[in-house]
């Protein structure tokens, strides 16, 4: 017989966008309250839990009921859990125990994966008192916004995404120009469904995109662009003020995101993040390339 999903207390953070799931406890809560939270997250682009106190293991536990997660090496791994991407200005030894800025300019992670759908979590351990906030765009009420003339010619395009365009855009260096030479373009619409409800959103960013299918670069990346800046005004954005203890959970599919910046001086961040790729997705071939599906 089925189980019978509880509801849980929610609020809206952003209608139709971010919702905050109220009185879970993650690490005691009860396996038909946990089915009920995988059921929030599947549904909404965006879910945040308050006042939460995970161990690392935790936050490893509750990311793995969402998705396989990828493996951190390239990105501050955590030493005990290379799950756990370590996001922090600290310094330990006069080194730094991660990745200090990541992402701070609007861009969407996995676009060079085949399969969509990565989640990404964020945990906060320390955060600062301001800045450092988490912006995330809805790209799906974005899309809704546009005459229906213009979603129907944005519907019939596609871009061309490439790893080795991303990372050459970022210098990255840890693969040899014959690796590179040998990732393959991935491409997907500009316009993607969700597989929950069907609901149409822009899947864009510039960071691996190559070019729109029949365009060249330029009219391209003016294109990406100008759909970008469409989709992170303000009537579209939740910006995420951070407290200690707070779960953060985006769906790739539905969402632009980015960081801002903060007193580094002054402040300490320390921030957990996983990404989780949908438990129907092909392997992974490699560390490397999972550390490089993202930016
Ligand atoms: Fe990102």
């Amino acid at each position: 017989m089925a189980a019978v999903i509880p509801d849980l207390k929610t609020q809206w953070l952003k209608d139709g966008f971010a919702v905050e799931i109220l009185d879970l406890d993650l690490p005691t809560a009860s396996e038909e309250e946990l089915l009920a939270f995988d059921e929030l997250c599947r549904r909404y682009a965006v879910v945040v839990v308050r006042g939460q106190n995970l161990s690392p293991k935790q936050v490893v536990d509750v990311s793995s009921r969402l998705g396989r997660v990828s493996p951190q090496n390239y990105t501050g791994p955590h030493p005990d859990f290379p799950g756990i991407s370590i996001l922090s200005n600290k310094m330990v030894d006069g080194k730094l125990i991660g990745v200090r800025d990541a992402g701070r300019n609007w861009h969407t992670d996995g676009t060079t994966y085949q399969t969509l759908g990565l989640r990404t979590m964020l945990y906060g351990v320390e955060c600062p008192p301001e800045g450092s906030d988490t912006l995330l765009a809805d790209a799906a009420a974005a899309f809704d916004a546009l005459p229906e003339e213009r979603q129907a010619e944005l519907e019939k395009l596609s871009i061309v995404h490439n790893r080795a365009h991303l990372i050459q855009k970022y210098s990255r260096s840890v693969l040899s120009p014959e690796e590179m030479a040998e990732m393959q373009d991935v491409i997907h619409p500009i316009v993607v469904k969700s597989d929950v409800d069907g609901r149409k959103s822009f899947f864009i960013t510039n960071g691996s995109t190559k070019r729109v299918e029949g365009m060249e670069e330029e009219e391209s990346w003016a294109l990406v662009n100008e759909l970008m800046e469409h989709c992170t005004q303000p009537q579209f954005v939740y910006a995420h003020k951070w407290r200690a203890g707070d779960c953060l959970i985006w769906n790739d599919v539905g969402t632009l995101h980015r960081a801002t910046p903060y007193d580094e001086e002054k402040y300490i961040r320390l921030v957990y993040r996983t990404w989780m790729r949908p438990f129907a997705a092909a392997a992974v071939t490699s560390d490397v390339e999972a550390a490089l599906q993202h930016h």
